[in-house]
């Protein structure tokens, strides 16, 4: 997918196709995200050992977030939680969120495309997946979830995963793309307050 977030993942579609009030939530979302730069998004995120009400709201808050951010999968790093839960675009209408995510099956084959990521606005760089994962963990509630992934779906859940790491596509492009994007990413003006 190429067009994303960009993730492509992550995330996202077509802005400029948006109308005005779907422009206006998408920025609302976009600066609920952690972006390039915020050391949250380079920490290993933990383990999650209780599933409670807190978790529900937060895999809600995020639910919402990647939607109106037209994102297609979006880590609890992404909004300064280090813990091991992410959401993500398992068909067209069918979110998923997944607690201590773990790959466990990793196809032979390899596909590079482009991906984005909702924390990397305005690059995307090409980025080699395995076109096929299985992926394990668990529900917001606690019950065992296995999914078979193949394509758009299995390229997202292995890039939300990565942010649980803090890693970042940067971390998996090649170096012409990362320098390419770094130049666009890096000038961001810190804006002082004065005194
Ligand atoms: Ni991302």
């Amino acid at each position: 997918m190429a067009d994303v977030e960009g993730e492509v993942i992550e995330e996202s579609e077509e802005a400029e196709e948006l109308d005005a009030e779907a422009q206006a939530r998408r920025r609302l979302a976009l600066a609920q995200i952690r972006q390039y730069g915020d050391p949250v998004l380079r920490m290993r995120a933990r383990e999650l050992t209780s599933f409670d009400e807190d978790l529900e709201r937060l895999v809600a808050r995020m639910t919402q977030l990647m939607h109106d951010a037209r994102g297609v999968g979006l880590a609890a790093t992404q909004v300064g939680i280090l813990q091991r839960v992410f959401v993500f675009q398992k068909g067209e209408d069918d979110v998923v969120a997944v607690v201590n995510p773990e790959l466990t099956e990793r196809g032979r084959e390899l596909e590079t495309d482009d991906e984005g990521c909702l924390s990397l606005q305005g690059v995307t760089m090409p980025v080699e997946r395995h076109v096929r994962v299985t992926l394990e963990g668990r529900d917001p509630r606690g019950k065992d979830v296995r999914f078979e992934l193949e394509g758009h779906p299995a390229r997202a859940v292995q890039h939300e995963l990565d942010h649980l790491d803090g890693t970042l596509i940067l971390d998996r492009t090649d170096e012409q793309s990362r320098k390419a994007a770094l130049a666009v990413l890096r000038p961001r003006p810190i804006l002082a307050a004065t005194p």
